[in-house]
């Protein structure tokens, strides 16, 4: 292994830059070349290489986003797409490839390891999807970030006495809802795991009334309810005044907290060790343990939820809200 590539890919996450920054220093000191590719697949397609140095990744580790952009590339599923990728890697002479993303970029890291390539994958999304790490970068700075607004949310819902719907990321993974409900005392937490009907909801909302807790909180992920869409009905089905707030982009920007920096650091030191031995792997962390797992089998299942968590927080939260 001579000379590697590097790029990030999918949604950004907070982690990404200081990621970076690791995979580069770990290969330069381990006598591996470096190119970065600029927008991941996209760029793999388009032939966007450029030399990264140890300086070139300075002044980076605590700042958002990515340094080498990133995107979501539909050409890189088409063969022909995947075909111009391998092409451009062998042009480079890349032997090994570092891909920081999530579940999709994953994917596609597949592909560049059954054409030959060595690949080591950093689990980085803001949503915390994969089954195979406890931690992916940007999912704790995301739930920082929205457990911080919605500490101001609290304040005018207090204030005015009434109920807020927050809807927040995660795709199809209810774990940035569930953190920031439990770290909030959200009376009402909904993710895509746990089907919970609006009748419930409803009900909840209207015991919650009578008990006289006027300011609740509920929590939404984005693929369960939409805040607008459950505060019309609230509202008009449970007699309450509730204002909803969508959080959107915000929970993905800003500078990652110290665990995502550290964490970058590790899994970045650990993907570099995996191709300096000619090896593939995604690379994650459990229980506390940096390791390396088969990539093809990282992706092969839907990561479990954590039921637990979630009754104890509704507990907690005095919350009428009952899982089965
Ligand atoms: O995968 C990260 C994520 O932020 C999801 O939580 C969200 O559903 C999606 O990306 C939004 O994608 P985009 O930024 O392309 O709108």
């Amino acid at each position: 292994m001579k000379r590697i590539a590097v790029f990030t890919s999918g949604g950004d996450a907070p982690g990404m830059n200081a990621c970076i920054r690791s995979v580069v220093r770990f290969a330069l000191s381990a006598n591996l070349e470096v190119l970065g590719v600029l927008r991941g697949f996209k760029g793999l397609i388009e032939n966007e290489f450029v030399n990264l140095s140890t300086k070139s990744v300075g002044n980076i580790v605590h700042l958002g986003g990515t340094m080498l952009y990133t995107s979501r590339c539909d050409e890189f599923l088409t063969e022909a797409g995947q075909k111009k990728a391998i092409l451009n890697l062998k042009k480079h002479k890349i032997d090994g490839v570092v891909v920081i993303g999530g579940n999709g970029s994953f994917n596609g890291a597949l592909v560049l390891e059954n054409a030959g390539f060595k690949v080591a994958c950093i689990p980085a999304t803001i949503d915390n999807d994969l089954y195979y790490t406890d931690y992916s970068l940007g999912y704790d700075t995301a739930v920082n970030t929205v457990t911080n607004l919605v500490n101001n949310i609290r304040d005018t819902a207090q204030s005015h006495e009434r109920p807020c719907v927050i809807e927040v990321m995660g795709a199809f993974c209810g774990d940035i809802a569930l953190t920031v409900g439990a770290s909030v005392g959200a009376e009402i937490i909904l993710v895509p795991e746990i089907k919970i009907a609006e009748k419930q909801i409803v009900d909840a909302m209207q015991k919650c009334k009578e008990m006289g807790k006027n300011s609740c909180l509920i929590i939404t992920n984005e693929k369960t309810y939409k805040a607008t869409e459950l505060t019309r009905i609230l509202n008009k089905k449970a007699g309450v005044d509730a204002r909803a707030l969508e959080i959107g982009h915000i929970q993905r920007g800003g500078s990652p907290s110290a665990l995502d920096r550290t964490l970058a650091l590790k899994f970045g030191a650990k993907a570099i060790e995996l191709l300096k031995n000619n090896k593939s792997g995604a690379v994650g962390q459990k229980n506390g343990e940096i390791f390396a797992y088969i990539l093809k089998n990282a992706i092969e299942c839907d990561k479990i939820f954590d039921v637990k968590t979630l009754k104890e927080a509704l507990v907690c939260a005095g919350s009428v809200l009952s899982i089965e």
